[in-house]
């Protein structure tokens, strides 16, 4: 079975609505022009963006979100469910952002709960799994990145976990431009479909689409995603420059 291939963009706090129309309107002529493959494009924006985009996009660029609220619905102010992220035409959501965790004190337990409720309302979470510099430097990052997923995902049952994207990024290159070198990312990767293999058998494990995060560009993703246990990327700061996001898009042509 081959693995789907995925660029997903994530602009964080970014774009406001009419910036961010423009800046999709182009992604989607460039990717309707220049996309060869059946790798997968897709935009995770602010809220404000998703329905818009959703309509714009249609099957050429996919829609996600970046967050959505473990409750089905009620008293949460300001929150967003994953019912109305799905009502407005969303087909994925990143859950586990290690922005979230870090500014948000998200909790491997309450990002279990939102992988649940993200699937139930027919979502496919881009779970991410990534270890901070120093678990990196003091070499506890595989034990780090396993218990992430025992705590967030492995409670899945297997029909729900081969539904999921998982997304690898080390937070010592979220937006430093510090990119893990093919080996370093290749390593983990490897390692993350281990354990997968483990918990649910090979055939889940060779179908789970696991992918790169973190300053990930036009210049590195070539290297990066021919790695046999890389199949995309998820994009920070690239995504928000037409050219460049295509361009990374582009590398499974
Ligand atoms: O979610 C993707 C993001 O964390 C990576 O950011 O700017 O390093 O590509 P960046």
């Amino acid at each position: 079975m081959t693995r789907k291939k995925i660029v997903a963009g994530n602009w964080k706090m970014n774009l406001d609505y009419a910036e961010g129309v423009s800046l999709f309107s182009e992604i989607v002529n460039m990717v309707r022009d220049e996309k060869k493959g059946d790798q997968i494009a897709i935009i995770c924006s602010p809220y404000i963006h998703l329905n818009s985009l959703a309509k714009l996009g249609g099957e050429t660029v996919k829609i996600g979100a970046q967050n959505c609220h473990q409750n089905e619905s009620g008293a949460f102010t300001g929150e967003i469910s994953a019912k109305m992220i799905k009502s407005v035409g969303c087909e994925y959501v990143i859950i586990g952002h290690s922005e979230r965790r870090q500014y948000f004190a998200e909790s491997d337990a309450l990002l279990a709960q939102k992988t649940t409720i993200a699937l139930k309302n027919g979502l496919t979470p881009i779970f991410c799994i990534g270890e901070t510099l120093d678990e990196r430097n003091n070499g506890s990052y595989f034990e780090v990145l396993k218990s992430q997923l025992e705590q967030g995902v492995f409670g899945l049952e297997a029909a729900d976990f081969s539904k999921l994207v998982i997304a690898y990024e080390p937070v010592w290159a979220i937006g430093t431009g510090l990119t893990a070198t093919s080996d370093q990312a290749q390593e983990v990767h490897a390692y993350i479909r281990k354990e997968i293999a483990a918990k649910y058998g090979q055939e889940i494990a060779e179908a789970t689409s696991i992918l790169y995060g973190g300053s990930a560009n036009p210049k590195n993703a070539a290297e990066l995603f021919a790695q046999p246990d890389i199949d995309g990327g998820l994009i920070g700061g690239a995504s928000l420059k037409s050219r460049d996001f295509v361009d990374i898009v582009k590398t499974f042509n």
